[in-house]
């Protein structure tokens, strides 16, 4: 029977945004992300064109990788990381995005960054681009509604391809590519939000802007994709998707056809494109529907064809009901809600815990595409305790992992091709969605809290101990 590979790579994954910091230093230019205020799961963060001075800015110091990340690499070393996912913070390159030459300190840094990682054995996987689009292509261009965000994103591939050609293999090209098919997309994953103040979960949203935004993310990605194809075939180029899997809320044949709508536009409709090459069948219908007319230029059916990606990797957080009764209670989720699942139960946070929804997704995806696949994200966002010994005793975050991780086995006994594992905010990070601290991912717990305060520290949580084991056996003891 299967078991994961002798070389699974198993790892943590983080983004730039909500863990590095340092969000001005040696030349670094504000991100989307920087422009974003903290929230909670209850009042949605906002995203401000102008700094508010007694406003908090939670992604600005983050939990600051950029001074700590010798400590924390050598952290992941300790817990047998084969593999980490970190992105590279596009402003910290190219400042707005559209300088003539690079940022030397920028590029210095992920240097040091690479060889640490190359020192402790580590195998680094960059995201090019999570949700950290320089602000001044907002300003400039409505942010991916401007064609010319294709050639600077290409400039910022070129350059860090060549810097790094050496010491990065695995590359995604943008981090949840789907979040622009829906509109919570617009702030963080396209950028469409040119003179816009307010709740990221408010913008007004213009269906064609957005899907125009997204098709210059495609061809950019496979821009990016051919280009490594062509000058380094030492890389290996994935996409990267949020998986939000889908099941009818009854067995009637409305909400079949429902779930599969769904399914077609948030989940499959990107990777369809990046990985096949071409736009799917049934985008004609929903474009025509809603509005939309993509503008293409002559060369891009073509682009698209050539630069599709070698790998697929995506999200998986939680699992959502689809009804065509608009009475069902609902549920949260991860940038999107759906109907409450009876046979569920949920985070602090709302989003619905179903391991066995991620062995059922690896086999559709899986069976959809046949190329390998790499769980990138995954993991529960959790209120933890700091005792007073120093200890964080995080048995729930450990329960949630094995679960996942037992489904992921079940996926590669049933002949799914998995290459690696690496769940999200192996270190604790800002949270993406509401901005706040308190929303806990790591296997390390660092001393920051939601009012900013906080001394930095790194701690081990029990769920360090475990996974340690978990790597050390190949997920033989869990
Ligand atoms: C994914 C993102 O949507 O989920 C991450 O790629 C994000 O950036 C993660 O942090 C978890 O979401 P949240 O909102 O709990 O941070």
């Amino acid at each position: 029977m299967n078991t994961f590979r002798k070389d699974f790579l198993w790892g943590g994954a983080t983004a730039a945004n909500q863990y590095e910091g340092a969000w001005d230093a040696d030349g670094k230019g504000p991100s989307v992300s920087d422009m974003c205020t903290n929230g909670s799961h209850t009042t949605p963060k906002r995203v401000t064109p102008v700094f508010e001075e007694e406003t908090l800015y939670p992604s600005r110091e983050a939990t600051d990788f950029y001074h700590h990340y010798k400590e924390d690499i050598a952290l992941f070393a300790e817990m047998g990381f084969k593999v980490f996912r970190l992105s590279i913070a596009w402003t910290r390159i190219f400042p707005t995005g559209m300088e003539k030459e690079p940022n030397e300190a920028g590029l210095a840094f992920y240097d040091k960054v690479f060889d640490e990682c190359k020192k402790n054995g580590i195998e680094p996987l960059v995201t090019i681009s999570h949700y950290e689009m320089p602000y001044a292509l907002v300003e400039k261009c409505n942010g991916w509604e401007g064609r010319e965000c294709v050639d600077y994103y290409m400039k910022y591939c070129q350059t860090i391809f060549e810097r790094y050609k050496n010491k990065v293999k695995y590359w995604l090209t943008f981090n949840e590519i789907n979040a622009g098919t829906m509109p919570m997309g617009n702030v963080l994953s396209l950028g469409t939000i040119k003179g816009y103040s307010g709740p990221i979960n408010q913008v007004p949203d213009k269906p064609q802007v957005r899907f125009q935004a997204l098709h210059h993310q495609f061809v950019a990605s496979a821009k990016a994709v051919k280009l490594a194809h062509e000058k380094y075939p030492q890389f290996k180029m994935g996409n990267m998707s949020l998986f939000a899997t889908m099941y009818p809320f009854t067995c009637s044949p409305d909400d079949m056809v429902e779930t599969q709508k769904q399914m077609q536009m948030t989940n499959w409709f990107c990777s369809d494109i990046q990985v096949r090459g071409a736009y799917p069948y049934y985008a004609a219908r929903y474009f025509e529907e809603n509005g939309i007319k993509i503008k293409m230029e002559p060369e891009d059916e073509d682009i698209l064809k050539e630069g599709t990606v070698d790998f697929y990797t995506f999200s998986y957080y939680m699992s959502n009901c689809v009804s065509t009764n608009s009475e069902k209670a609902k549920s949260s989720g991860n940038l999107m809600g759906g109907v409450k699942n009876p046979y569920l139960k949920s985070s602090d946070w709302g989003w619905q815990i179903d391991p066995k929804g991620l062995r059922y997704t690896l086999n559709e995806i899986y069976g959809r595409y046949g190329i390998p696949l790499m769980v990138v994200e995954n993991g529960l966002g959790a209120y933890d305790k700091l005792e007073e010994d120093g200890s964080i005793h995080d048995d729930y975050r450990i329960d949630y992992l094995r679960e996942h991780i037992l489904q992921m086995k079940e996926a590669v006994k049933d002949g799914v091709d998995l290459m690696g594992y690496t769940p999200w905010g192996c270190i604790d990070l800002v949270s993406a969605s509401t901005g706040e601290m308190a929303k806990r991912y790591g296997f390390i717990y660092v001393d920051k809290y939601d009012d900013g305060t906080g001394d930095l520290e790194r701690r081990k949580k029990d769920s360090f101990t475990w996974y340690q084991n978990v790597i050390k056996t190949n997920g033989e003891e869990l």
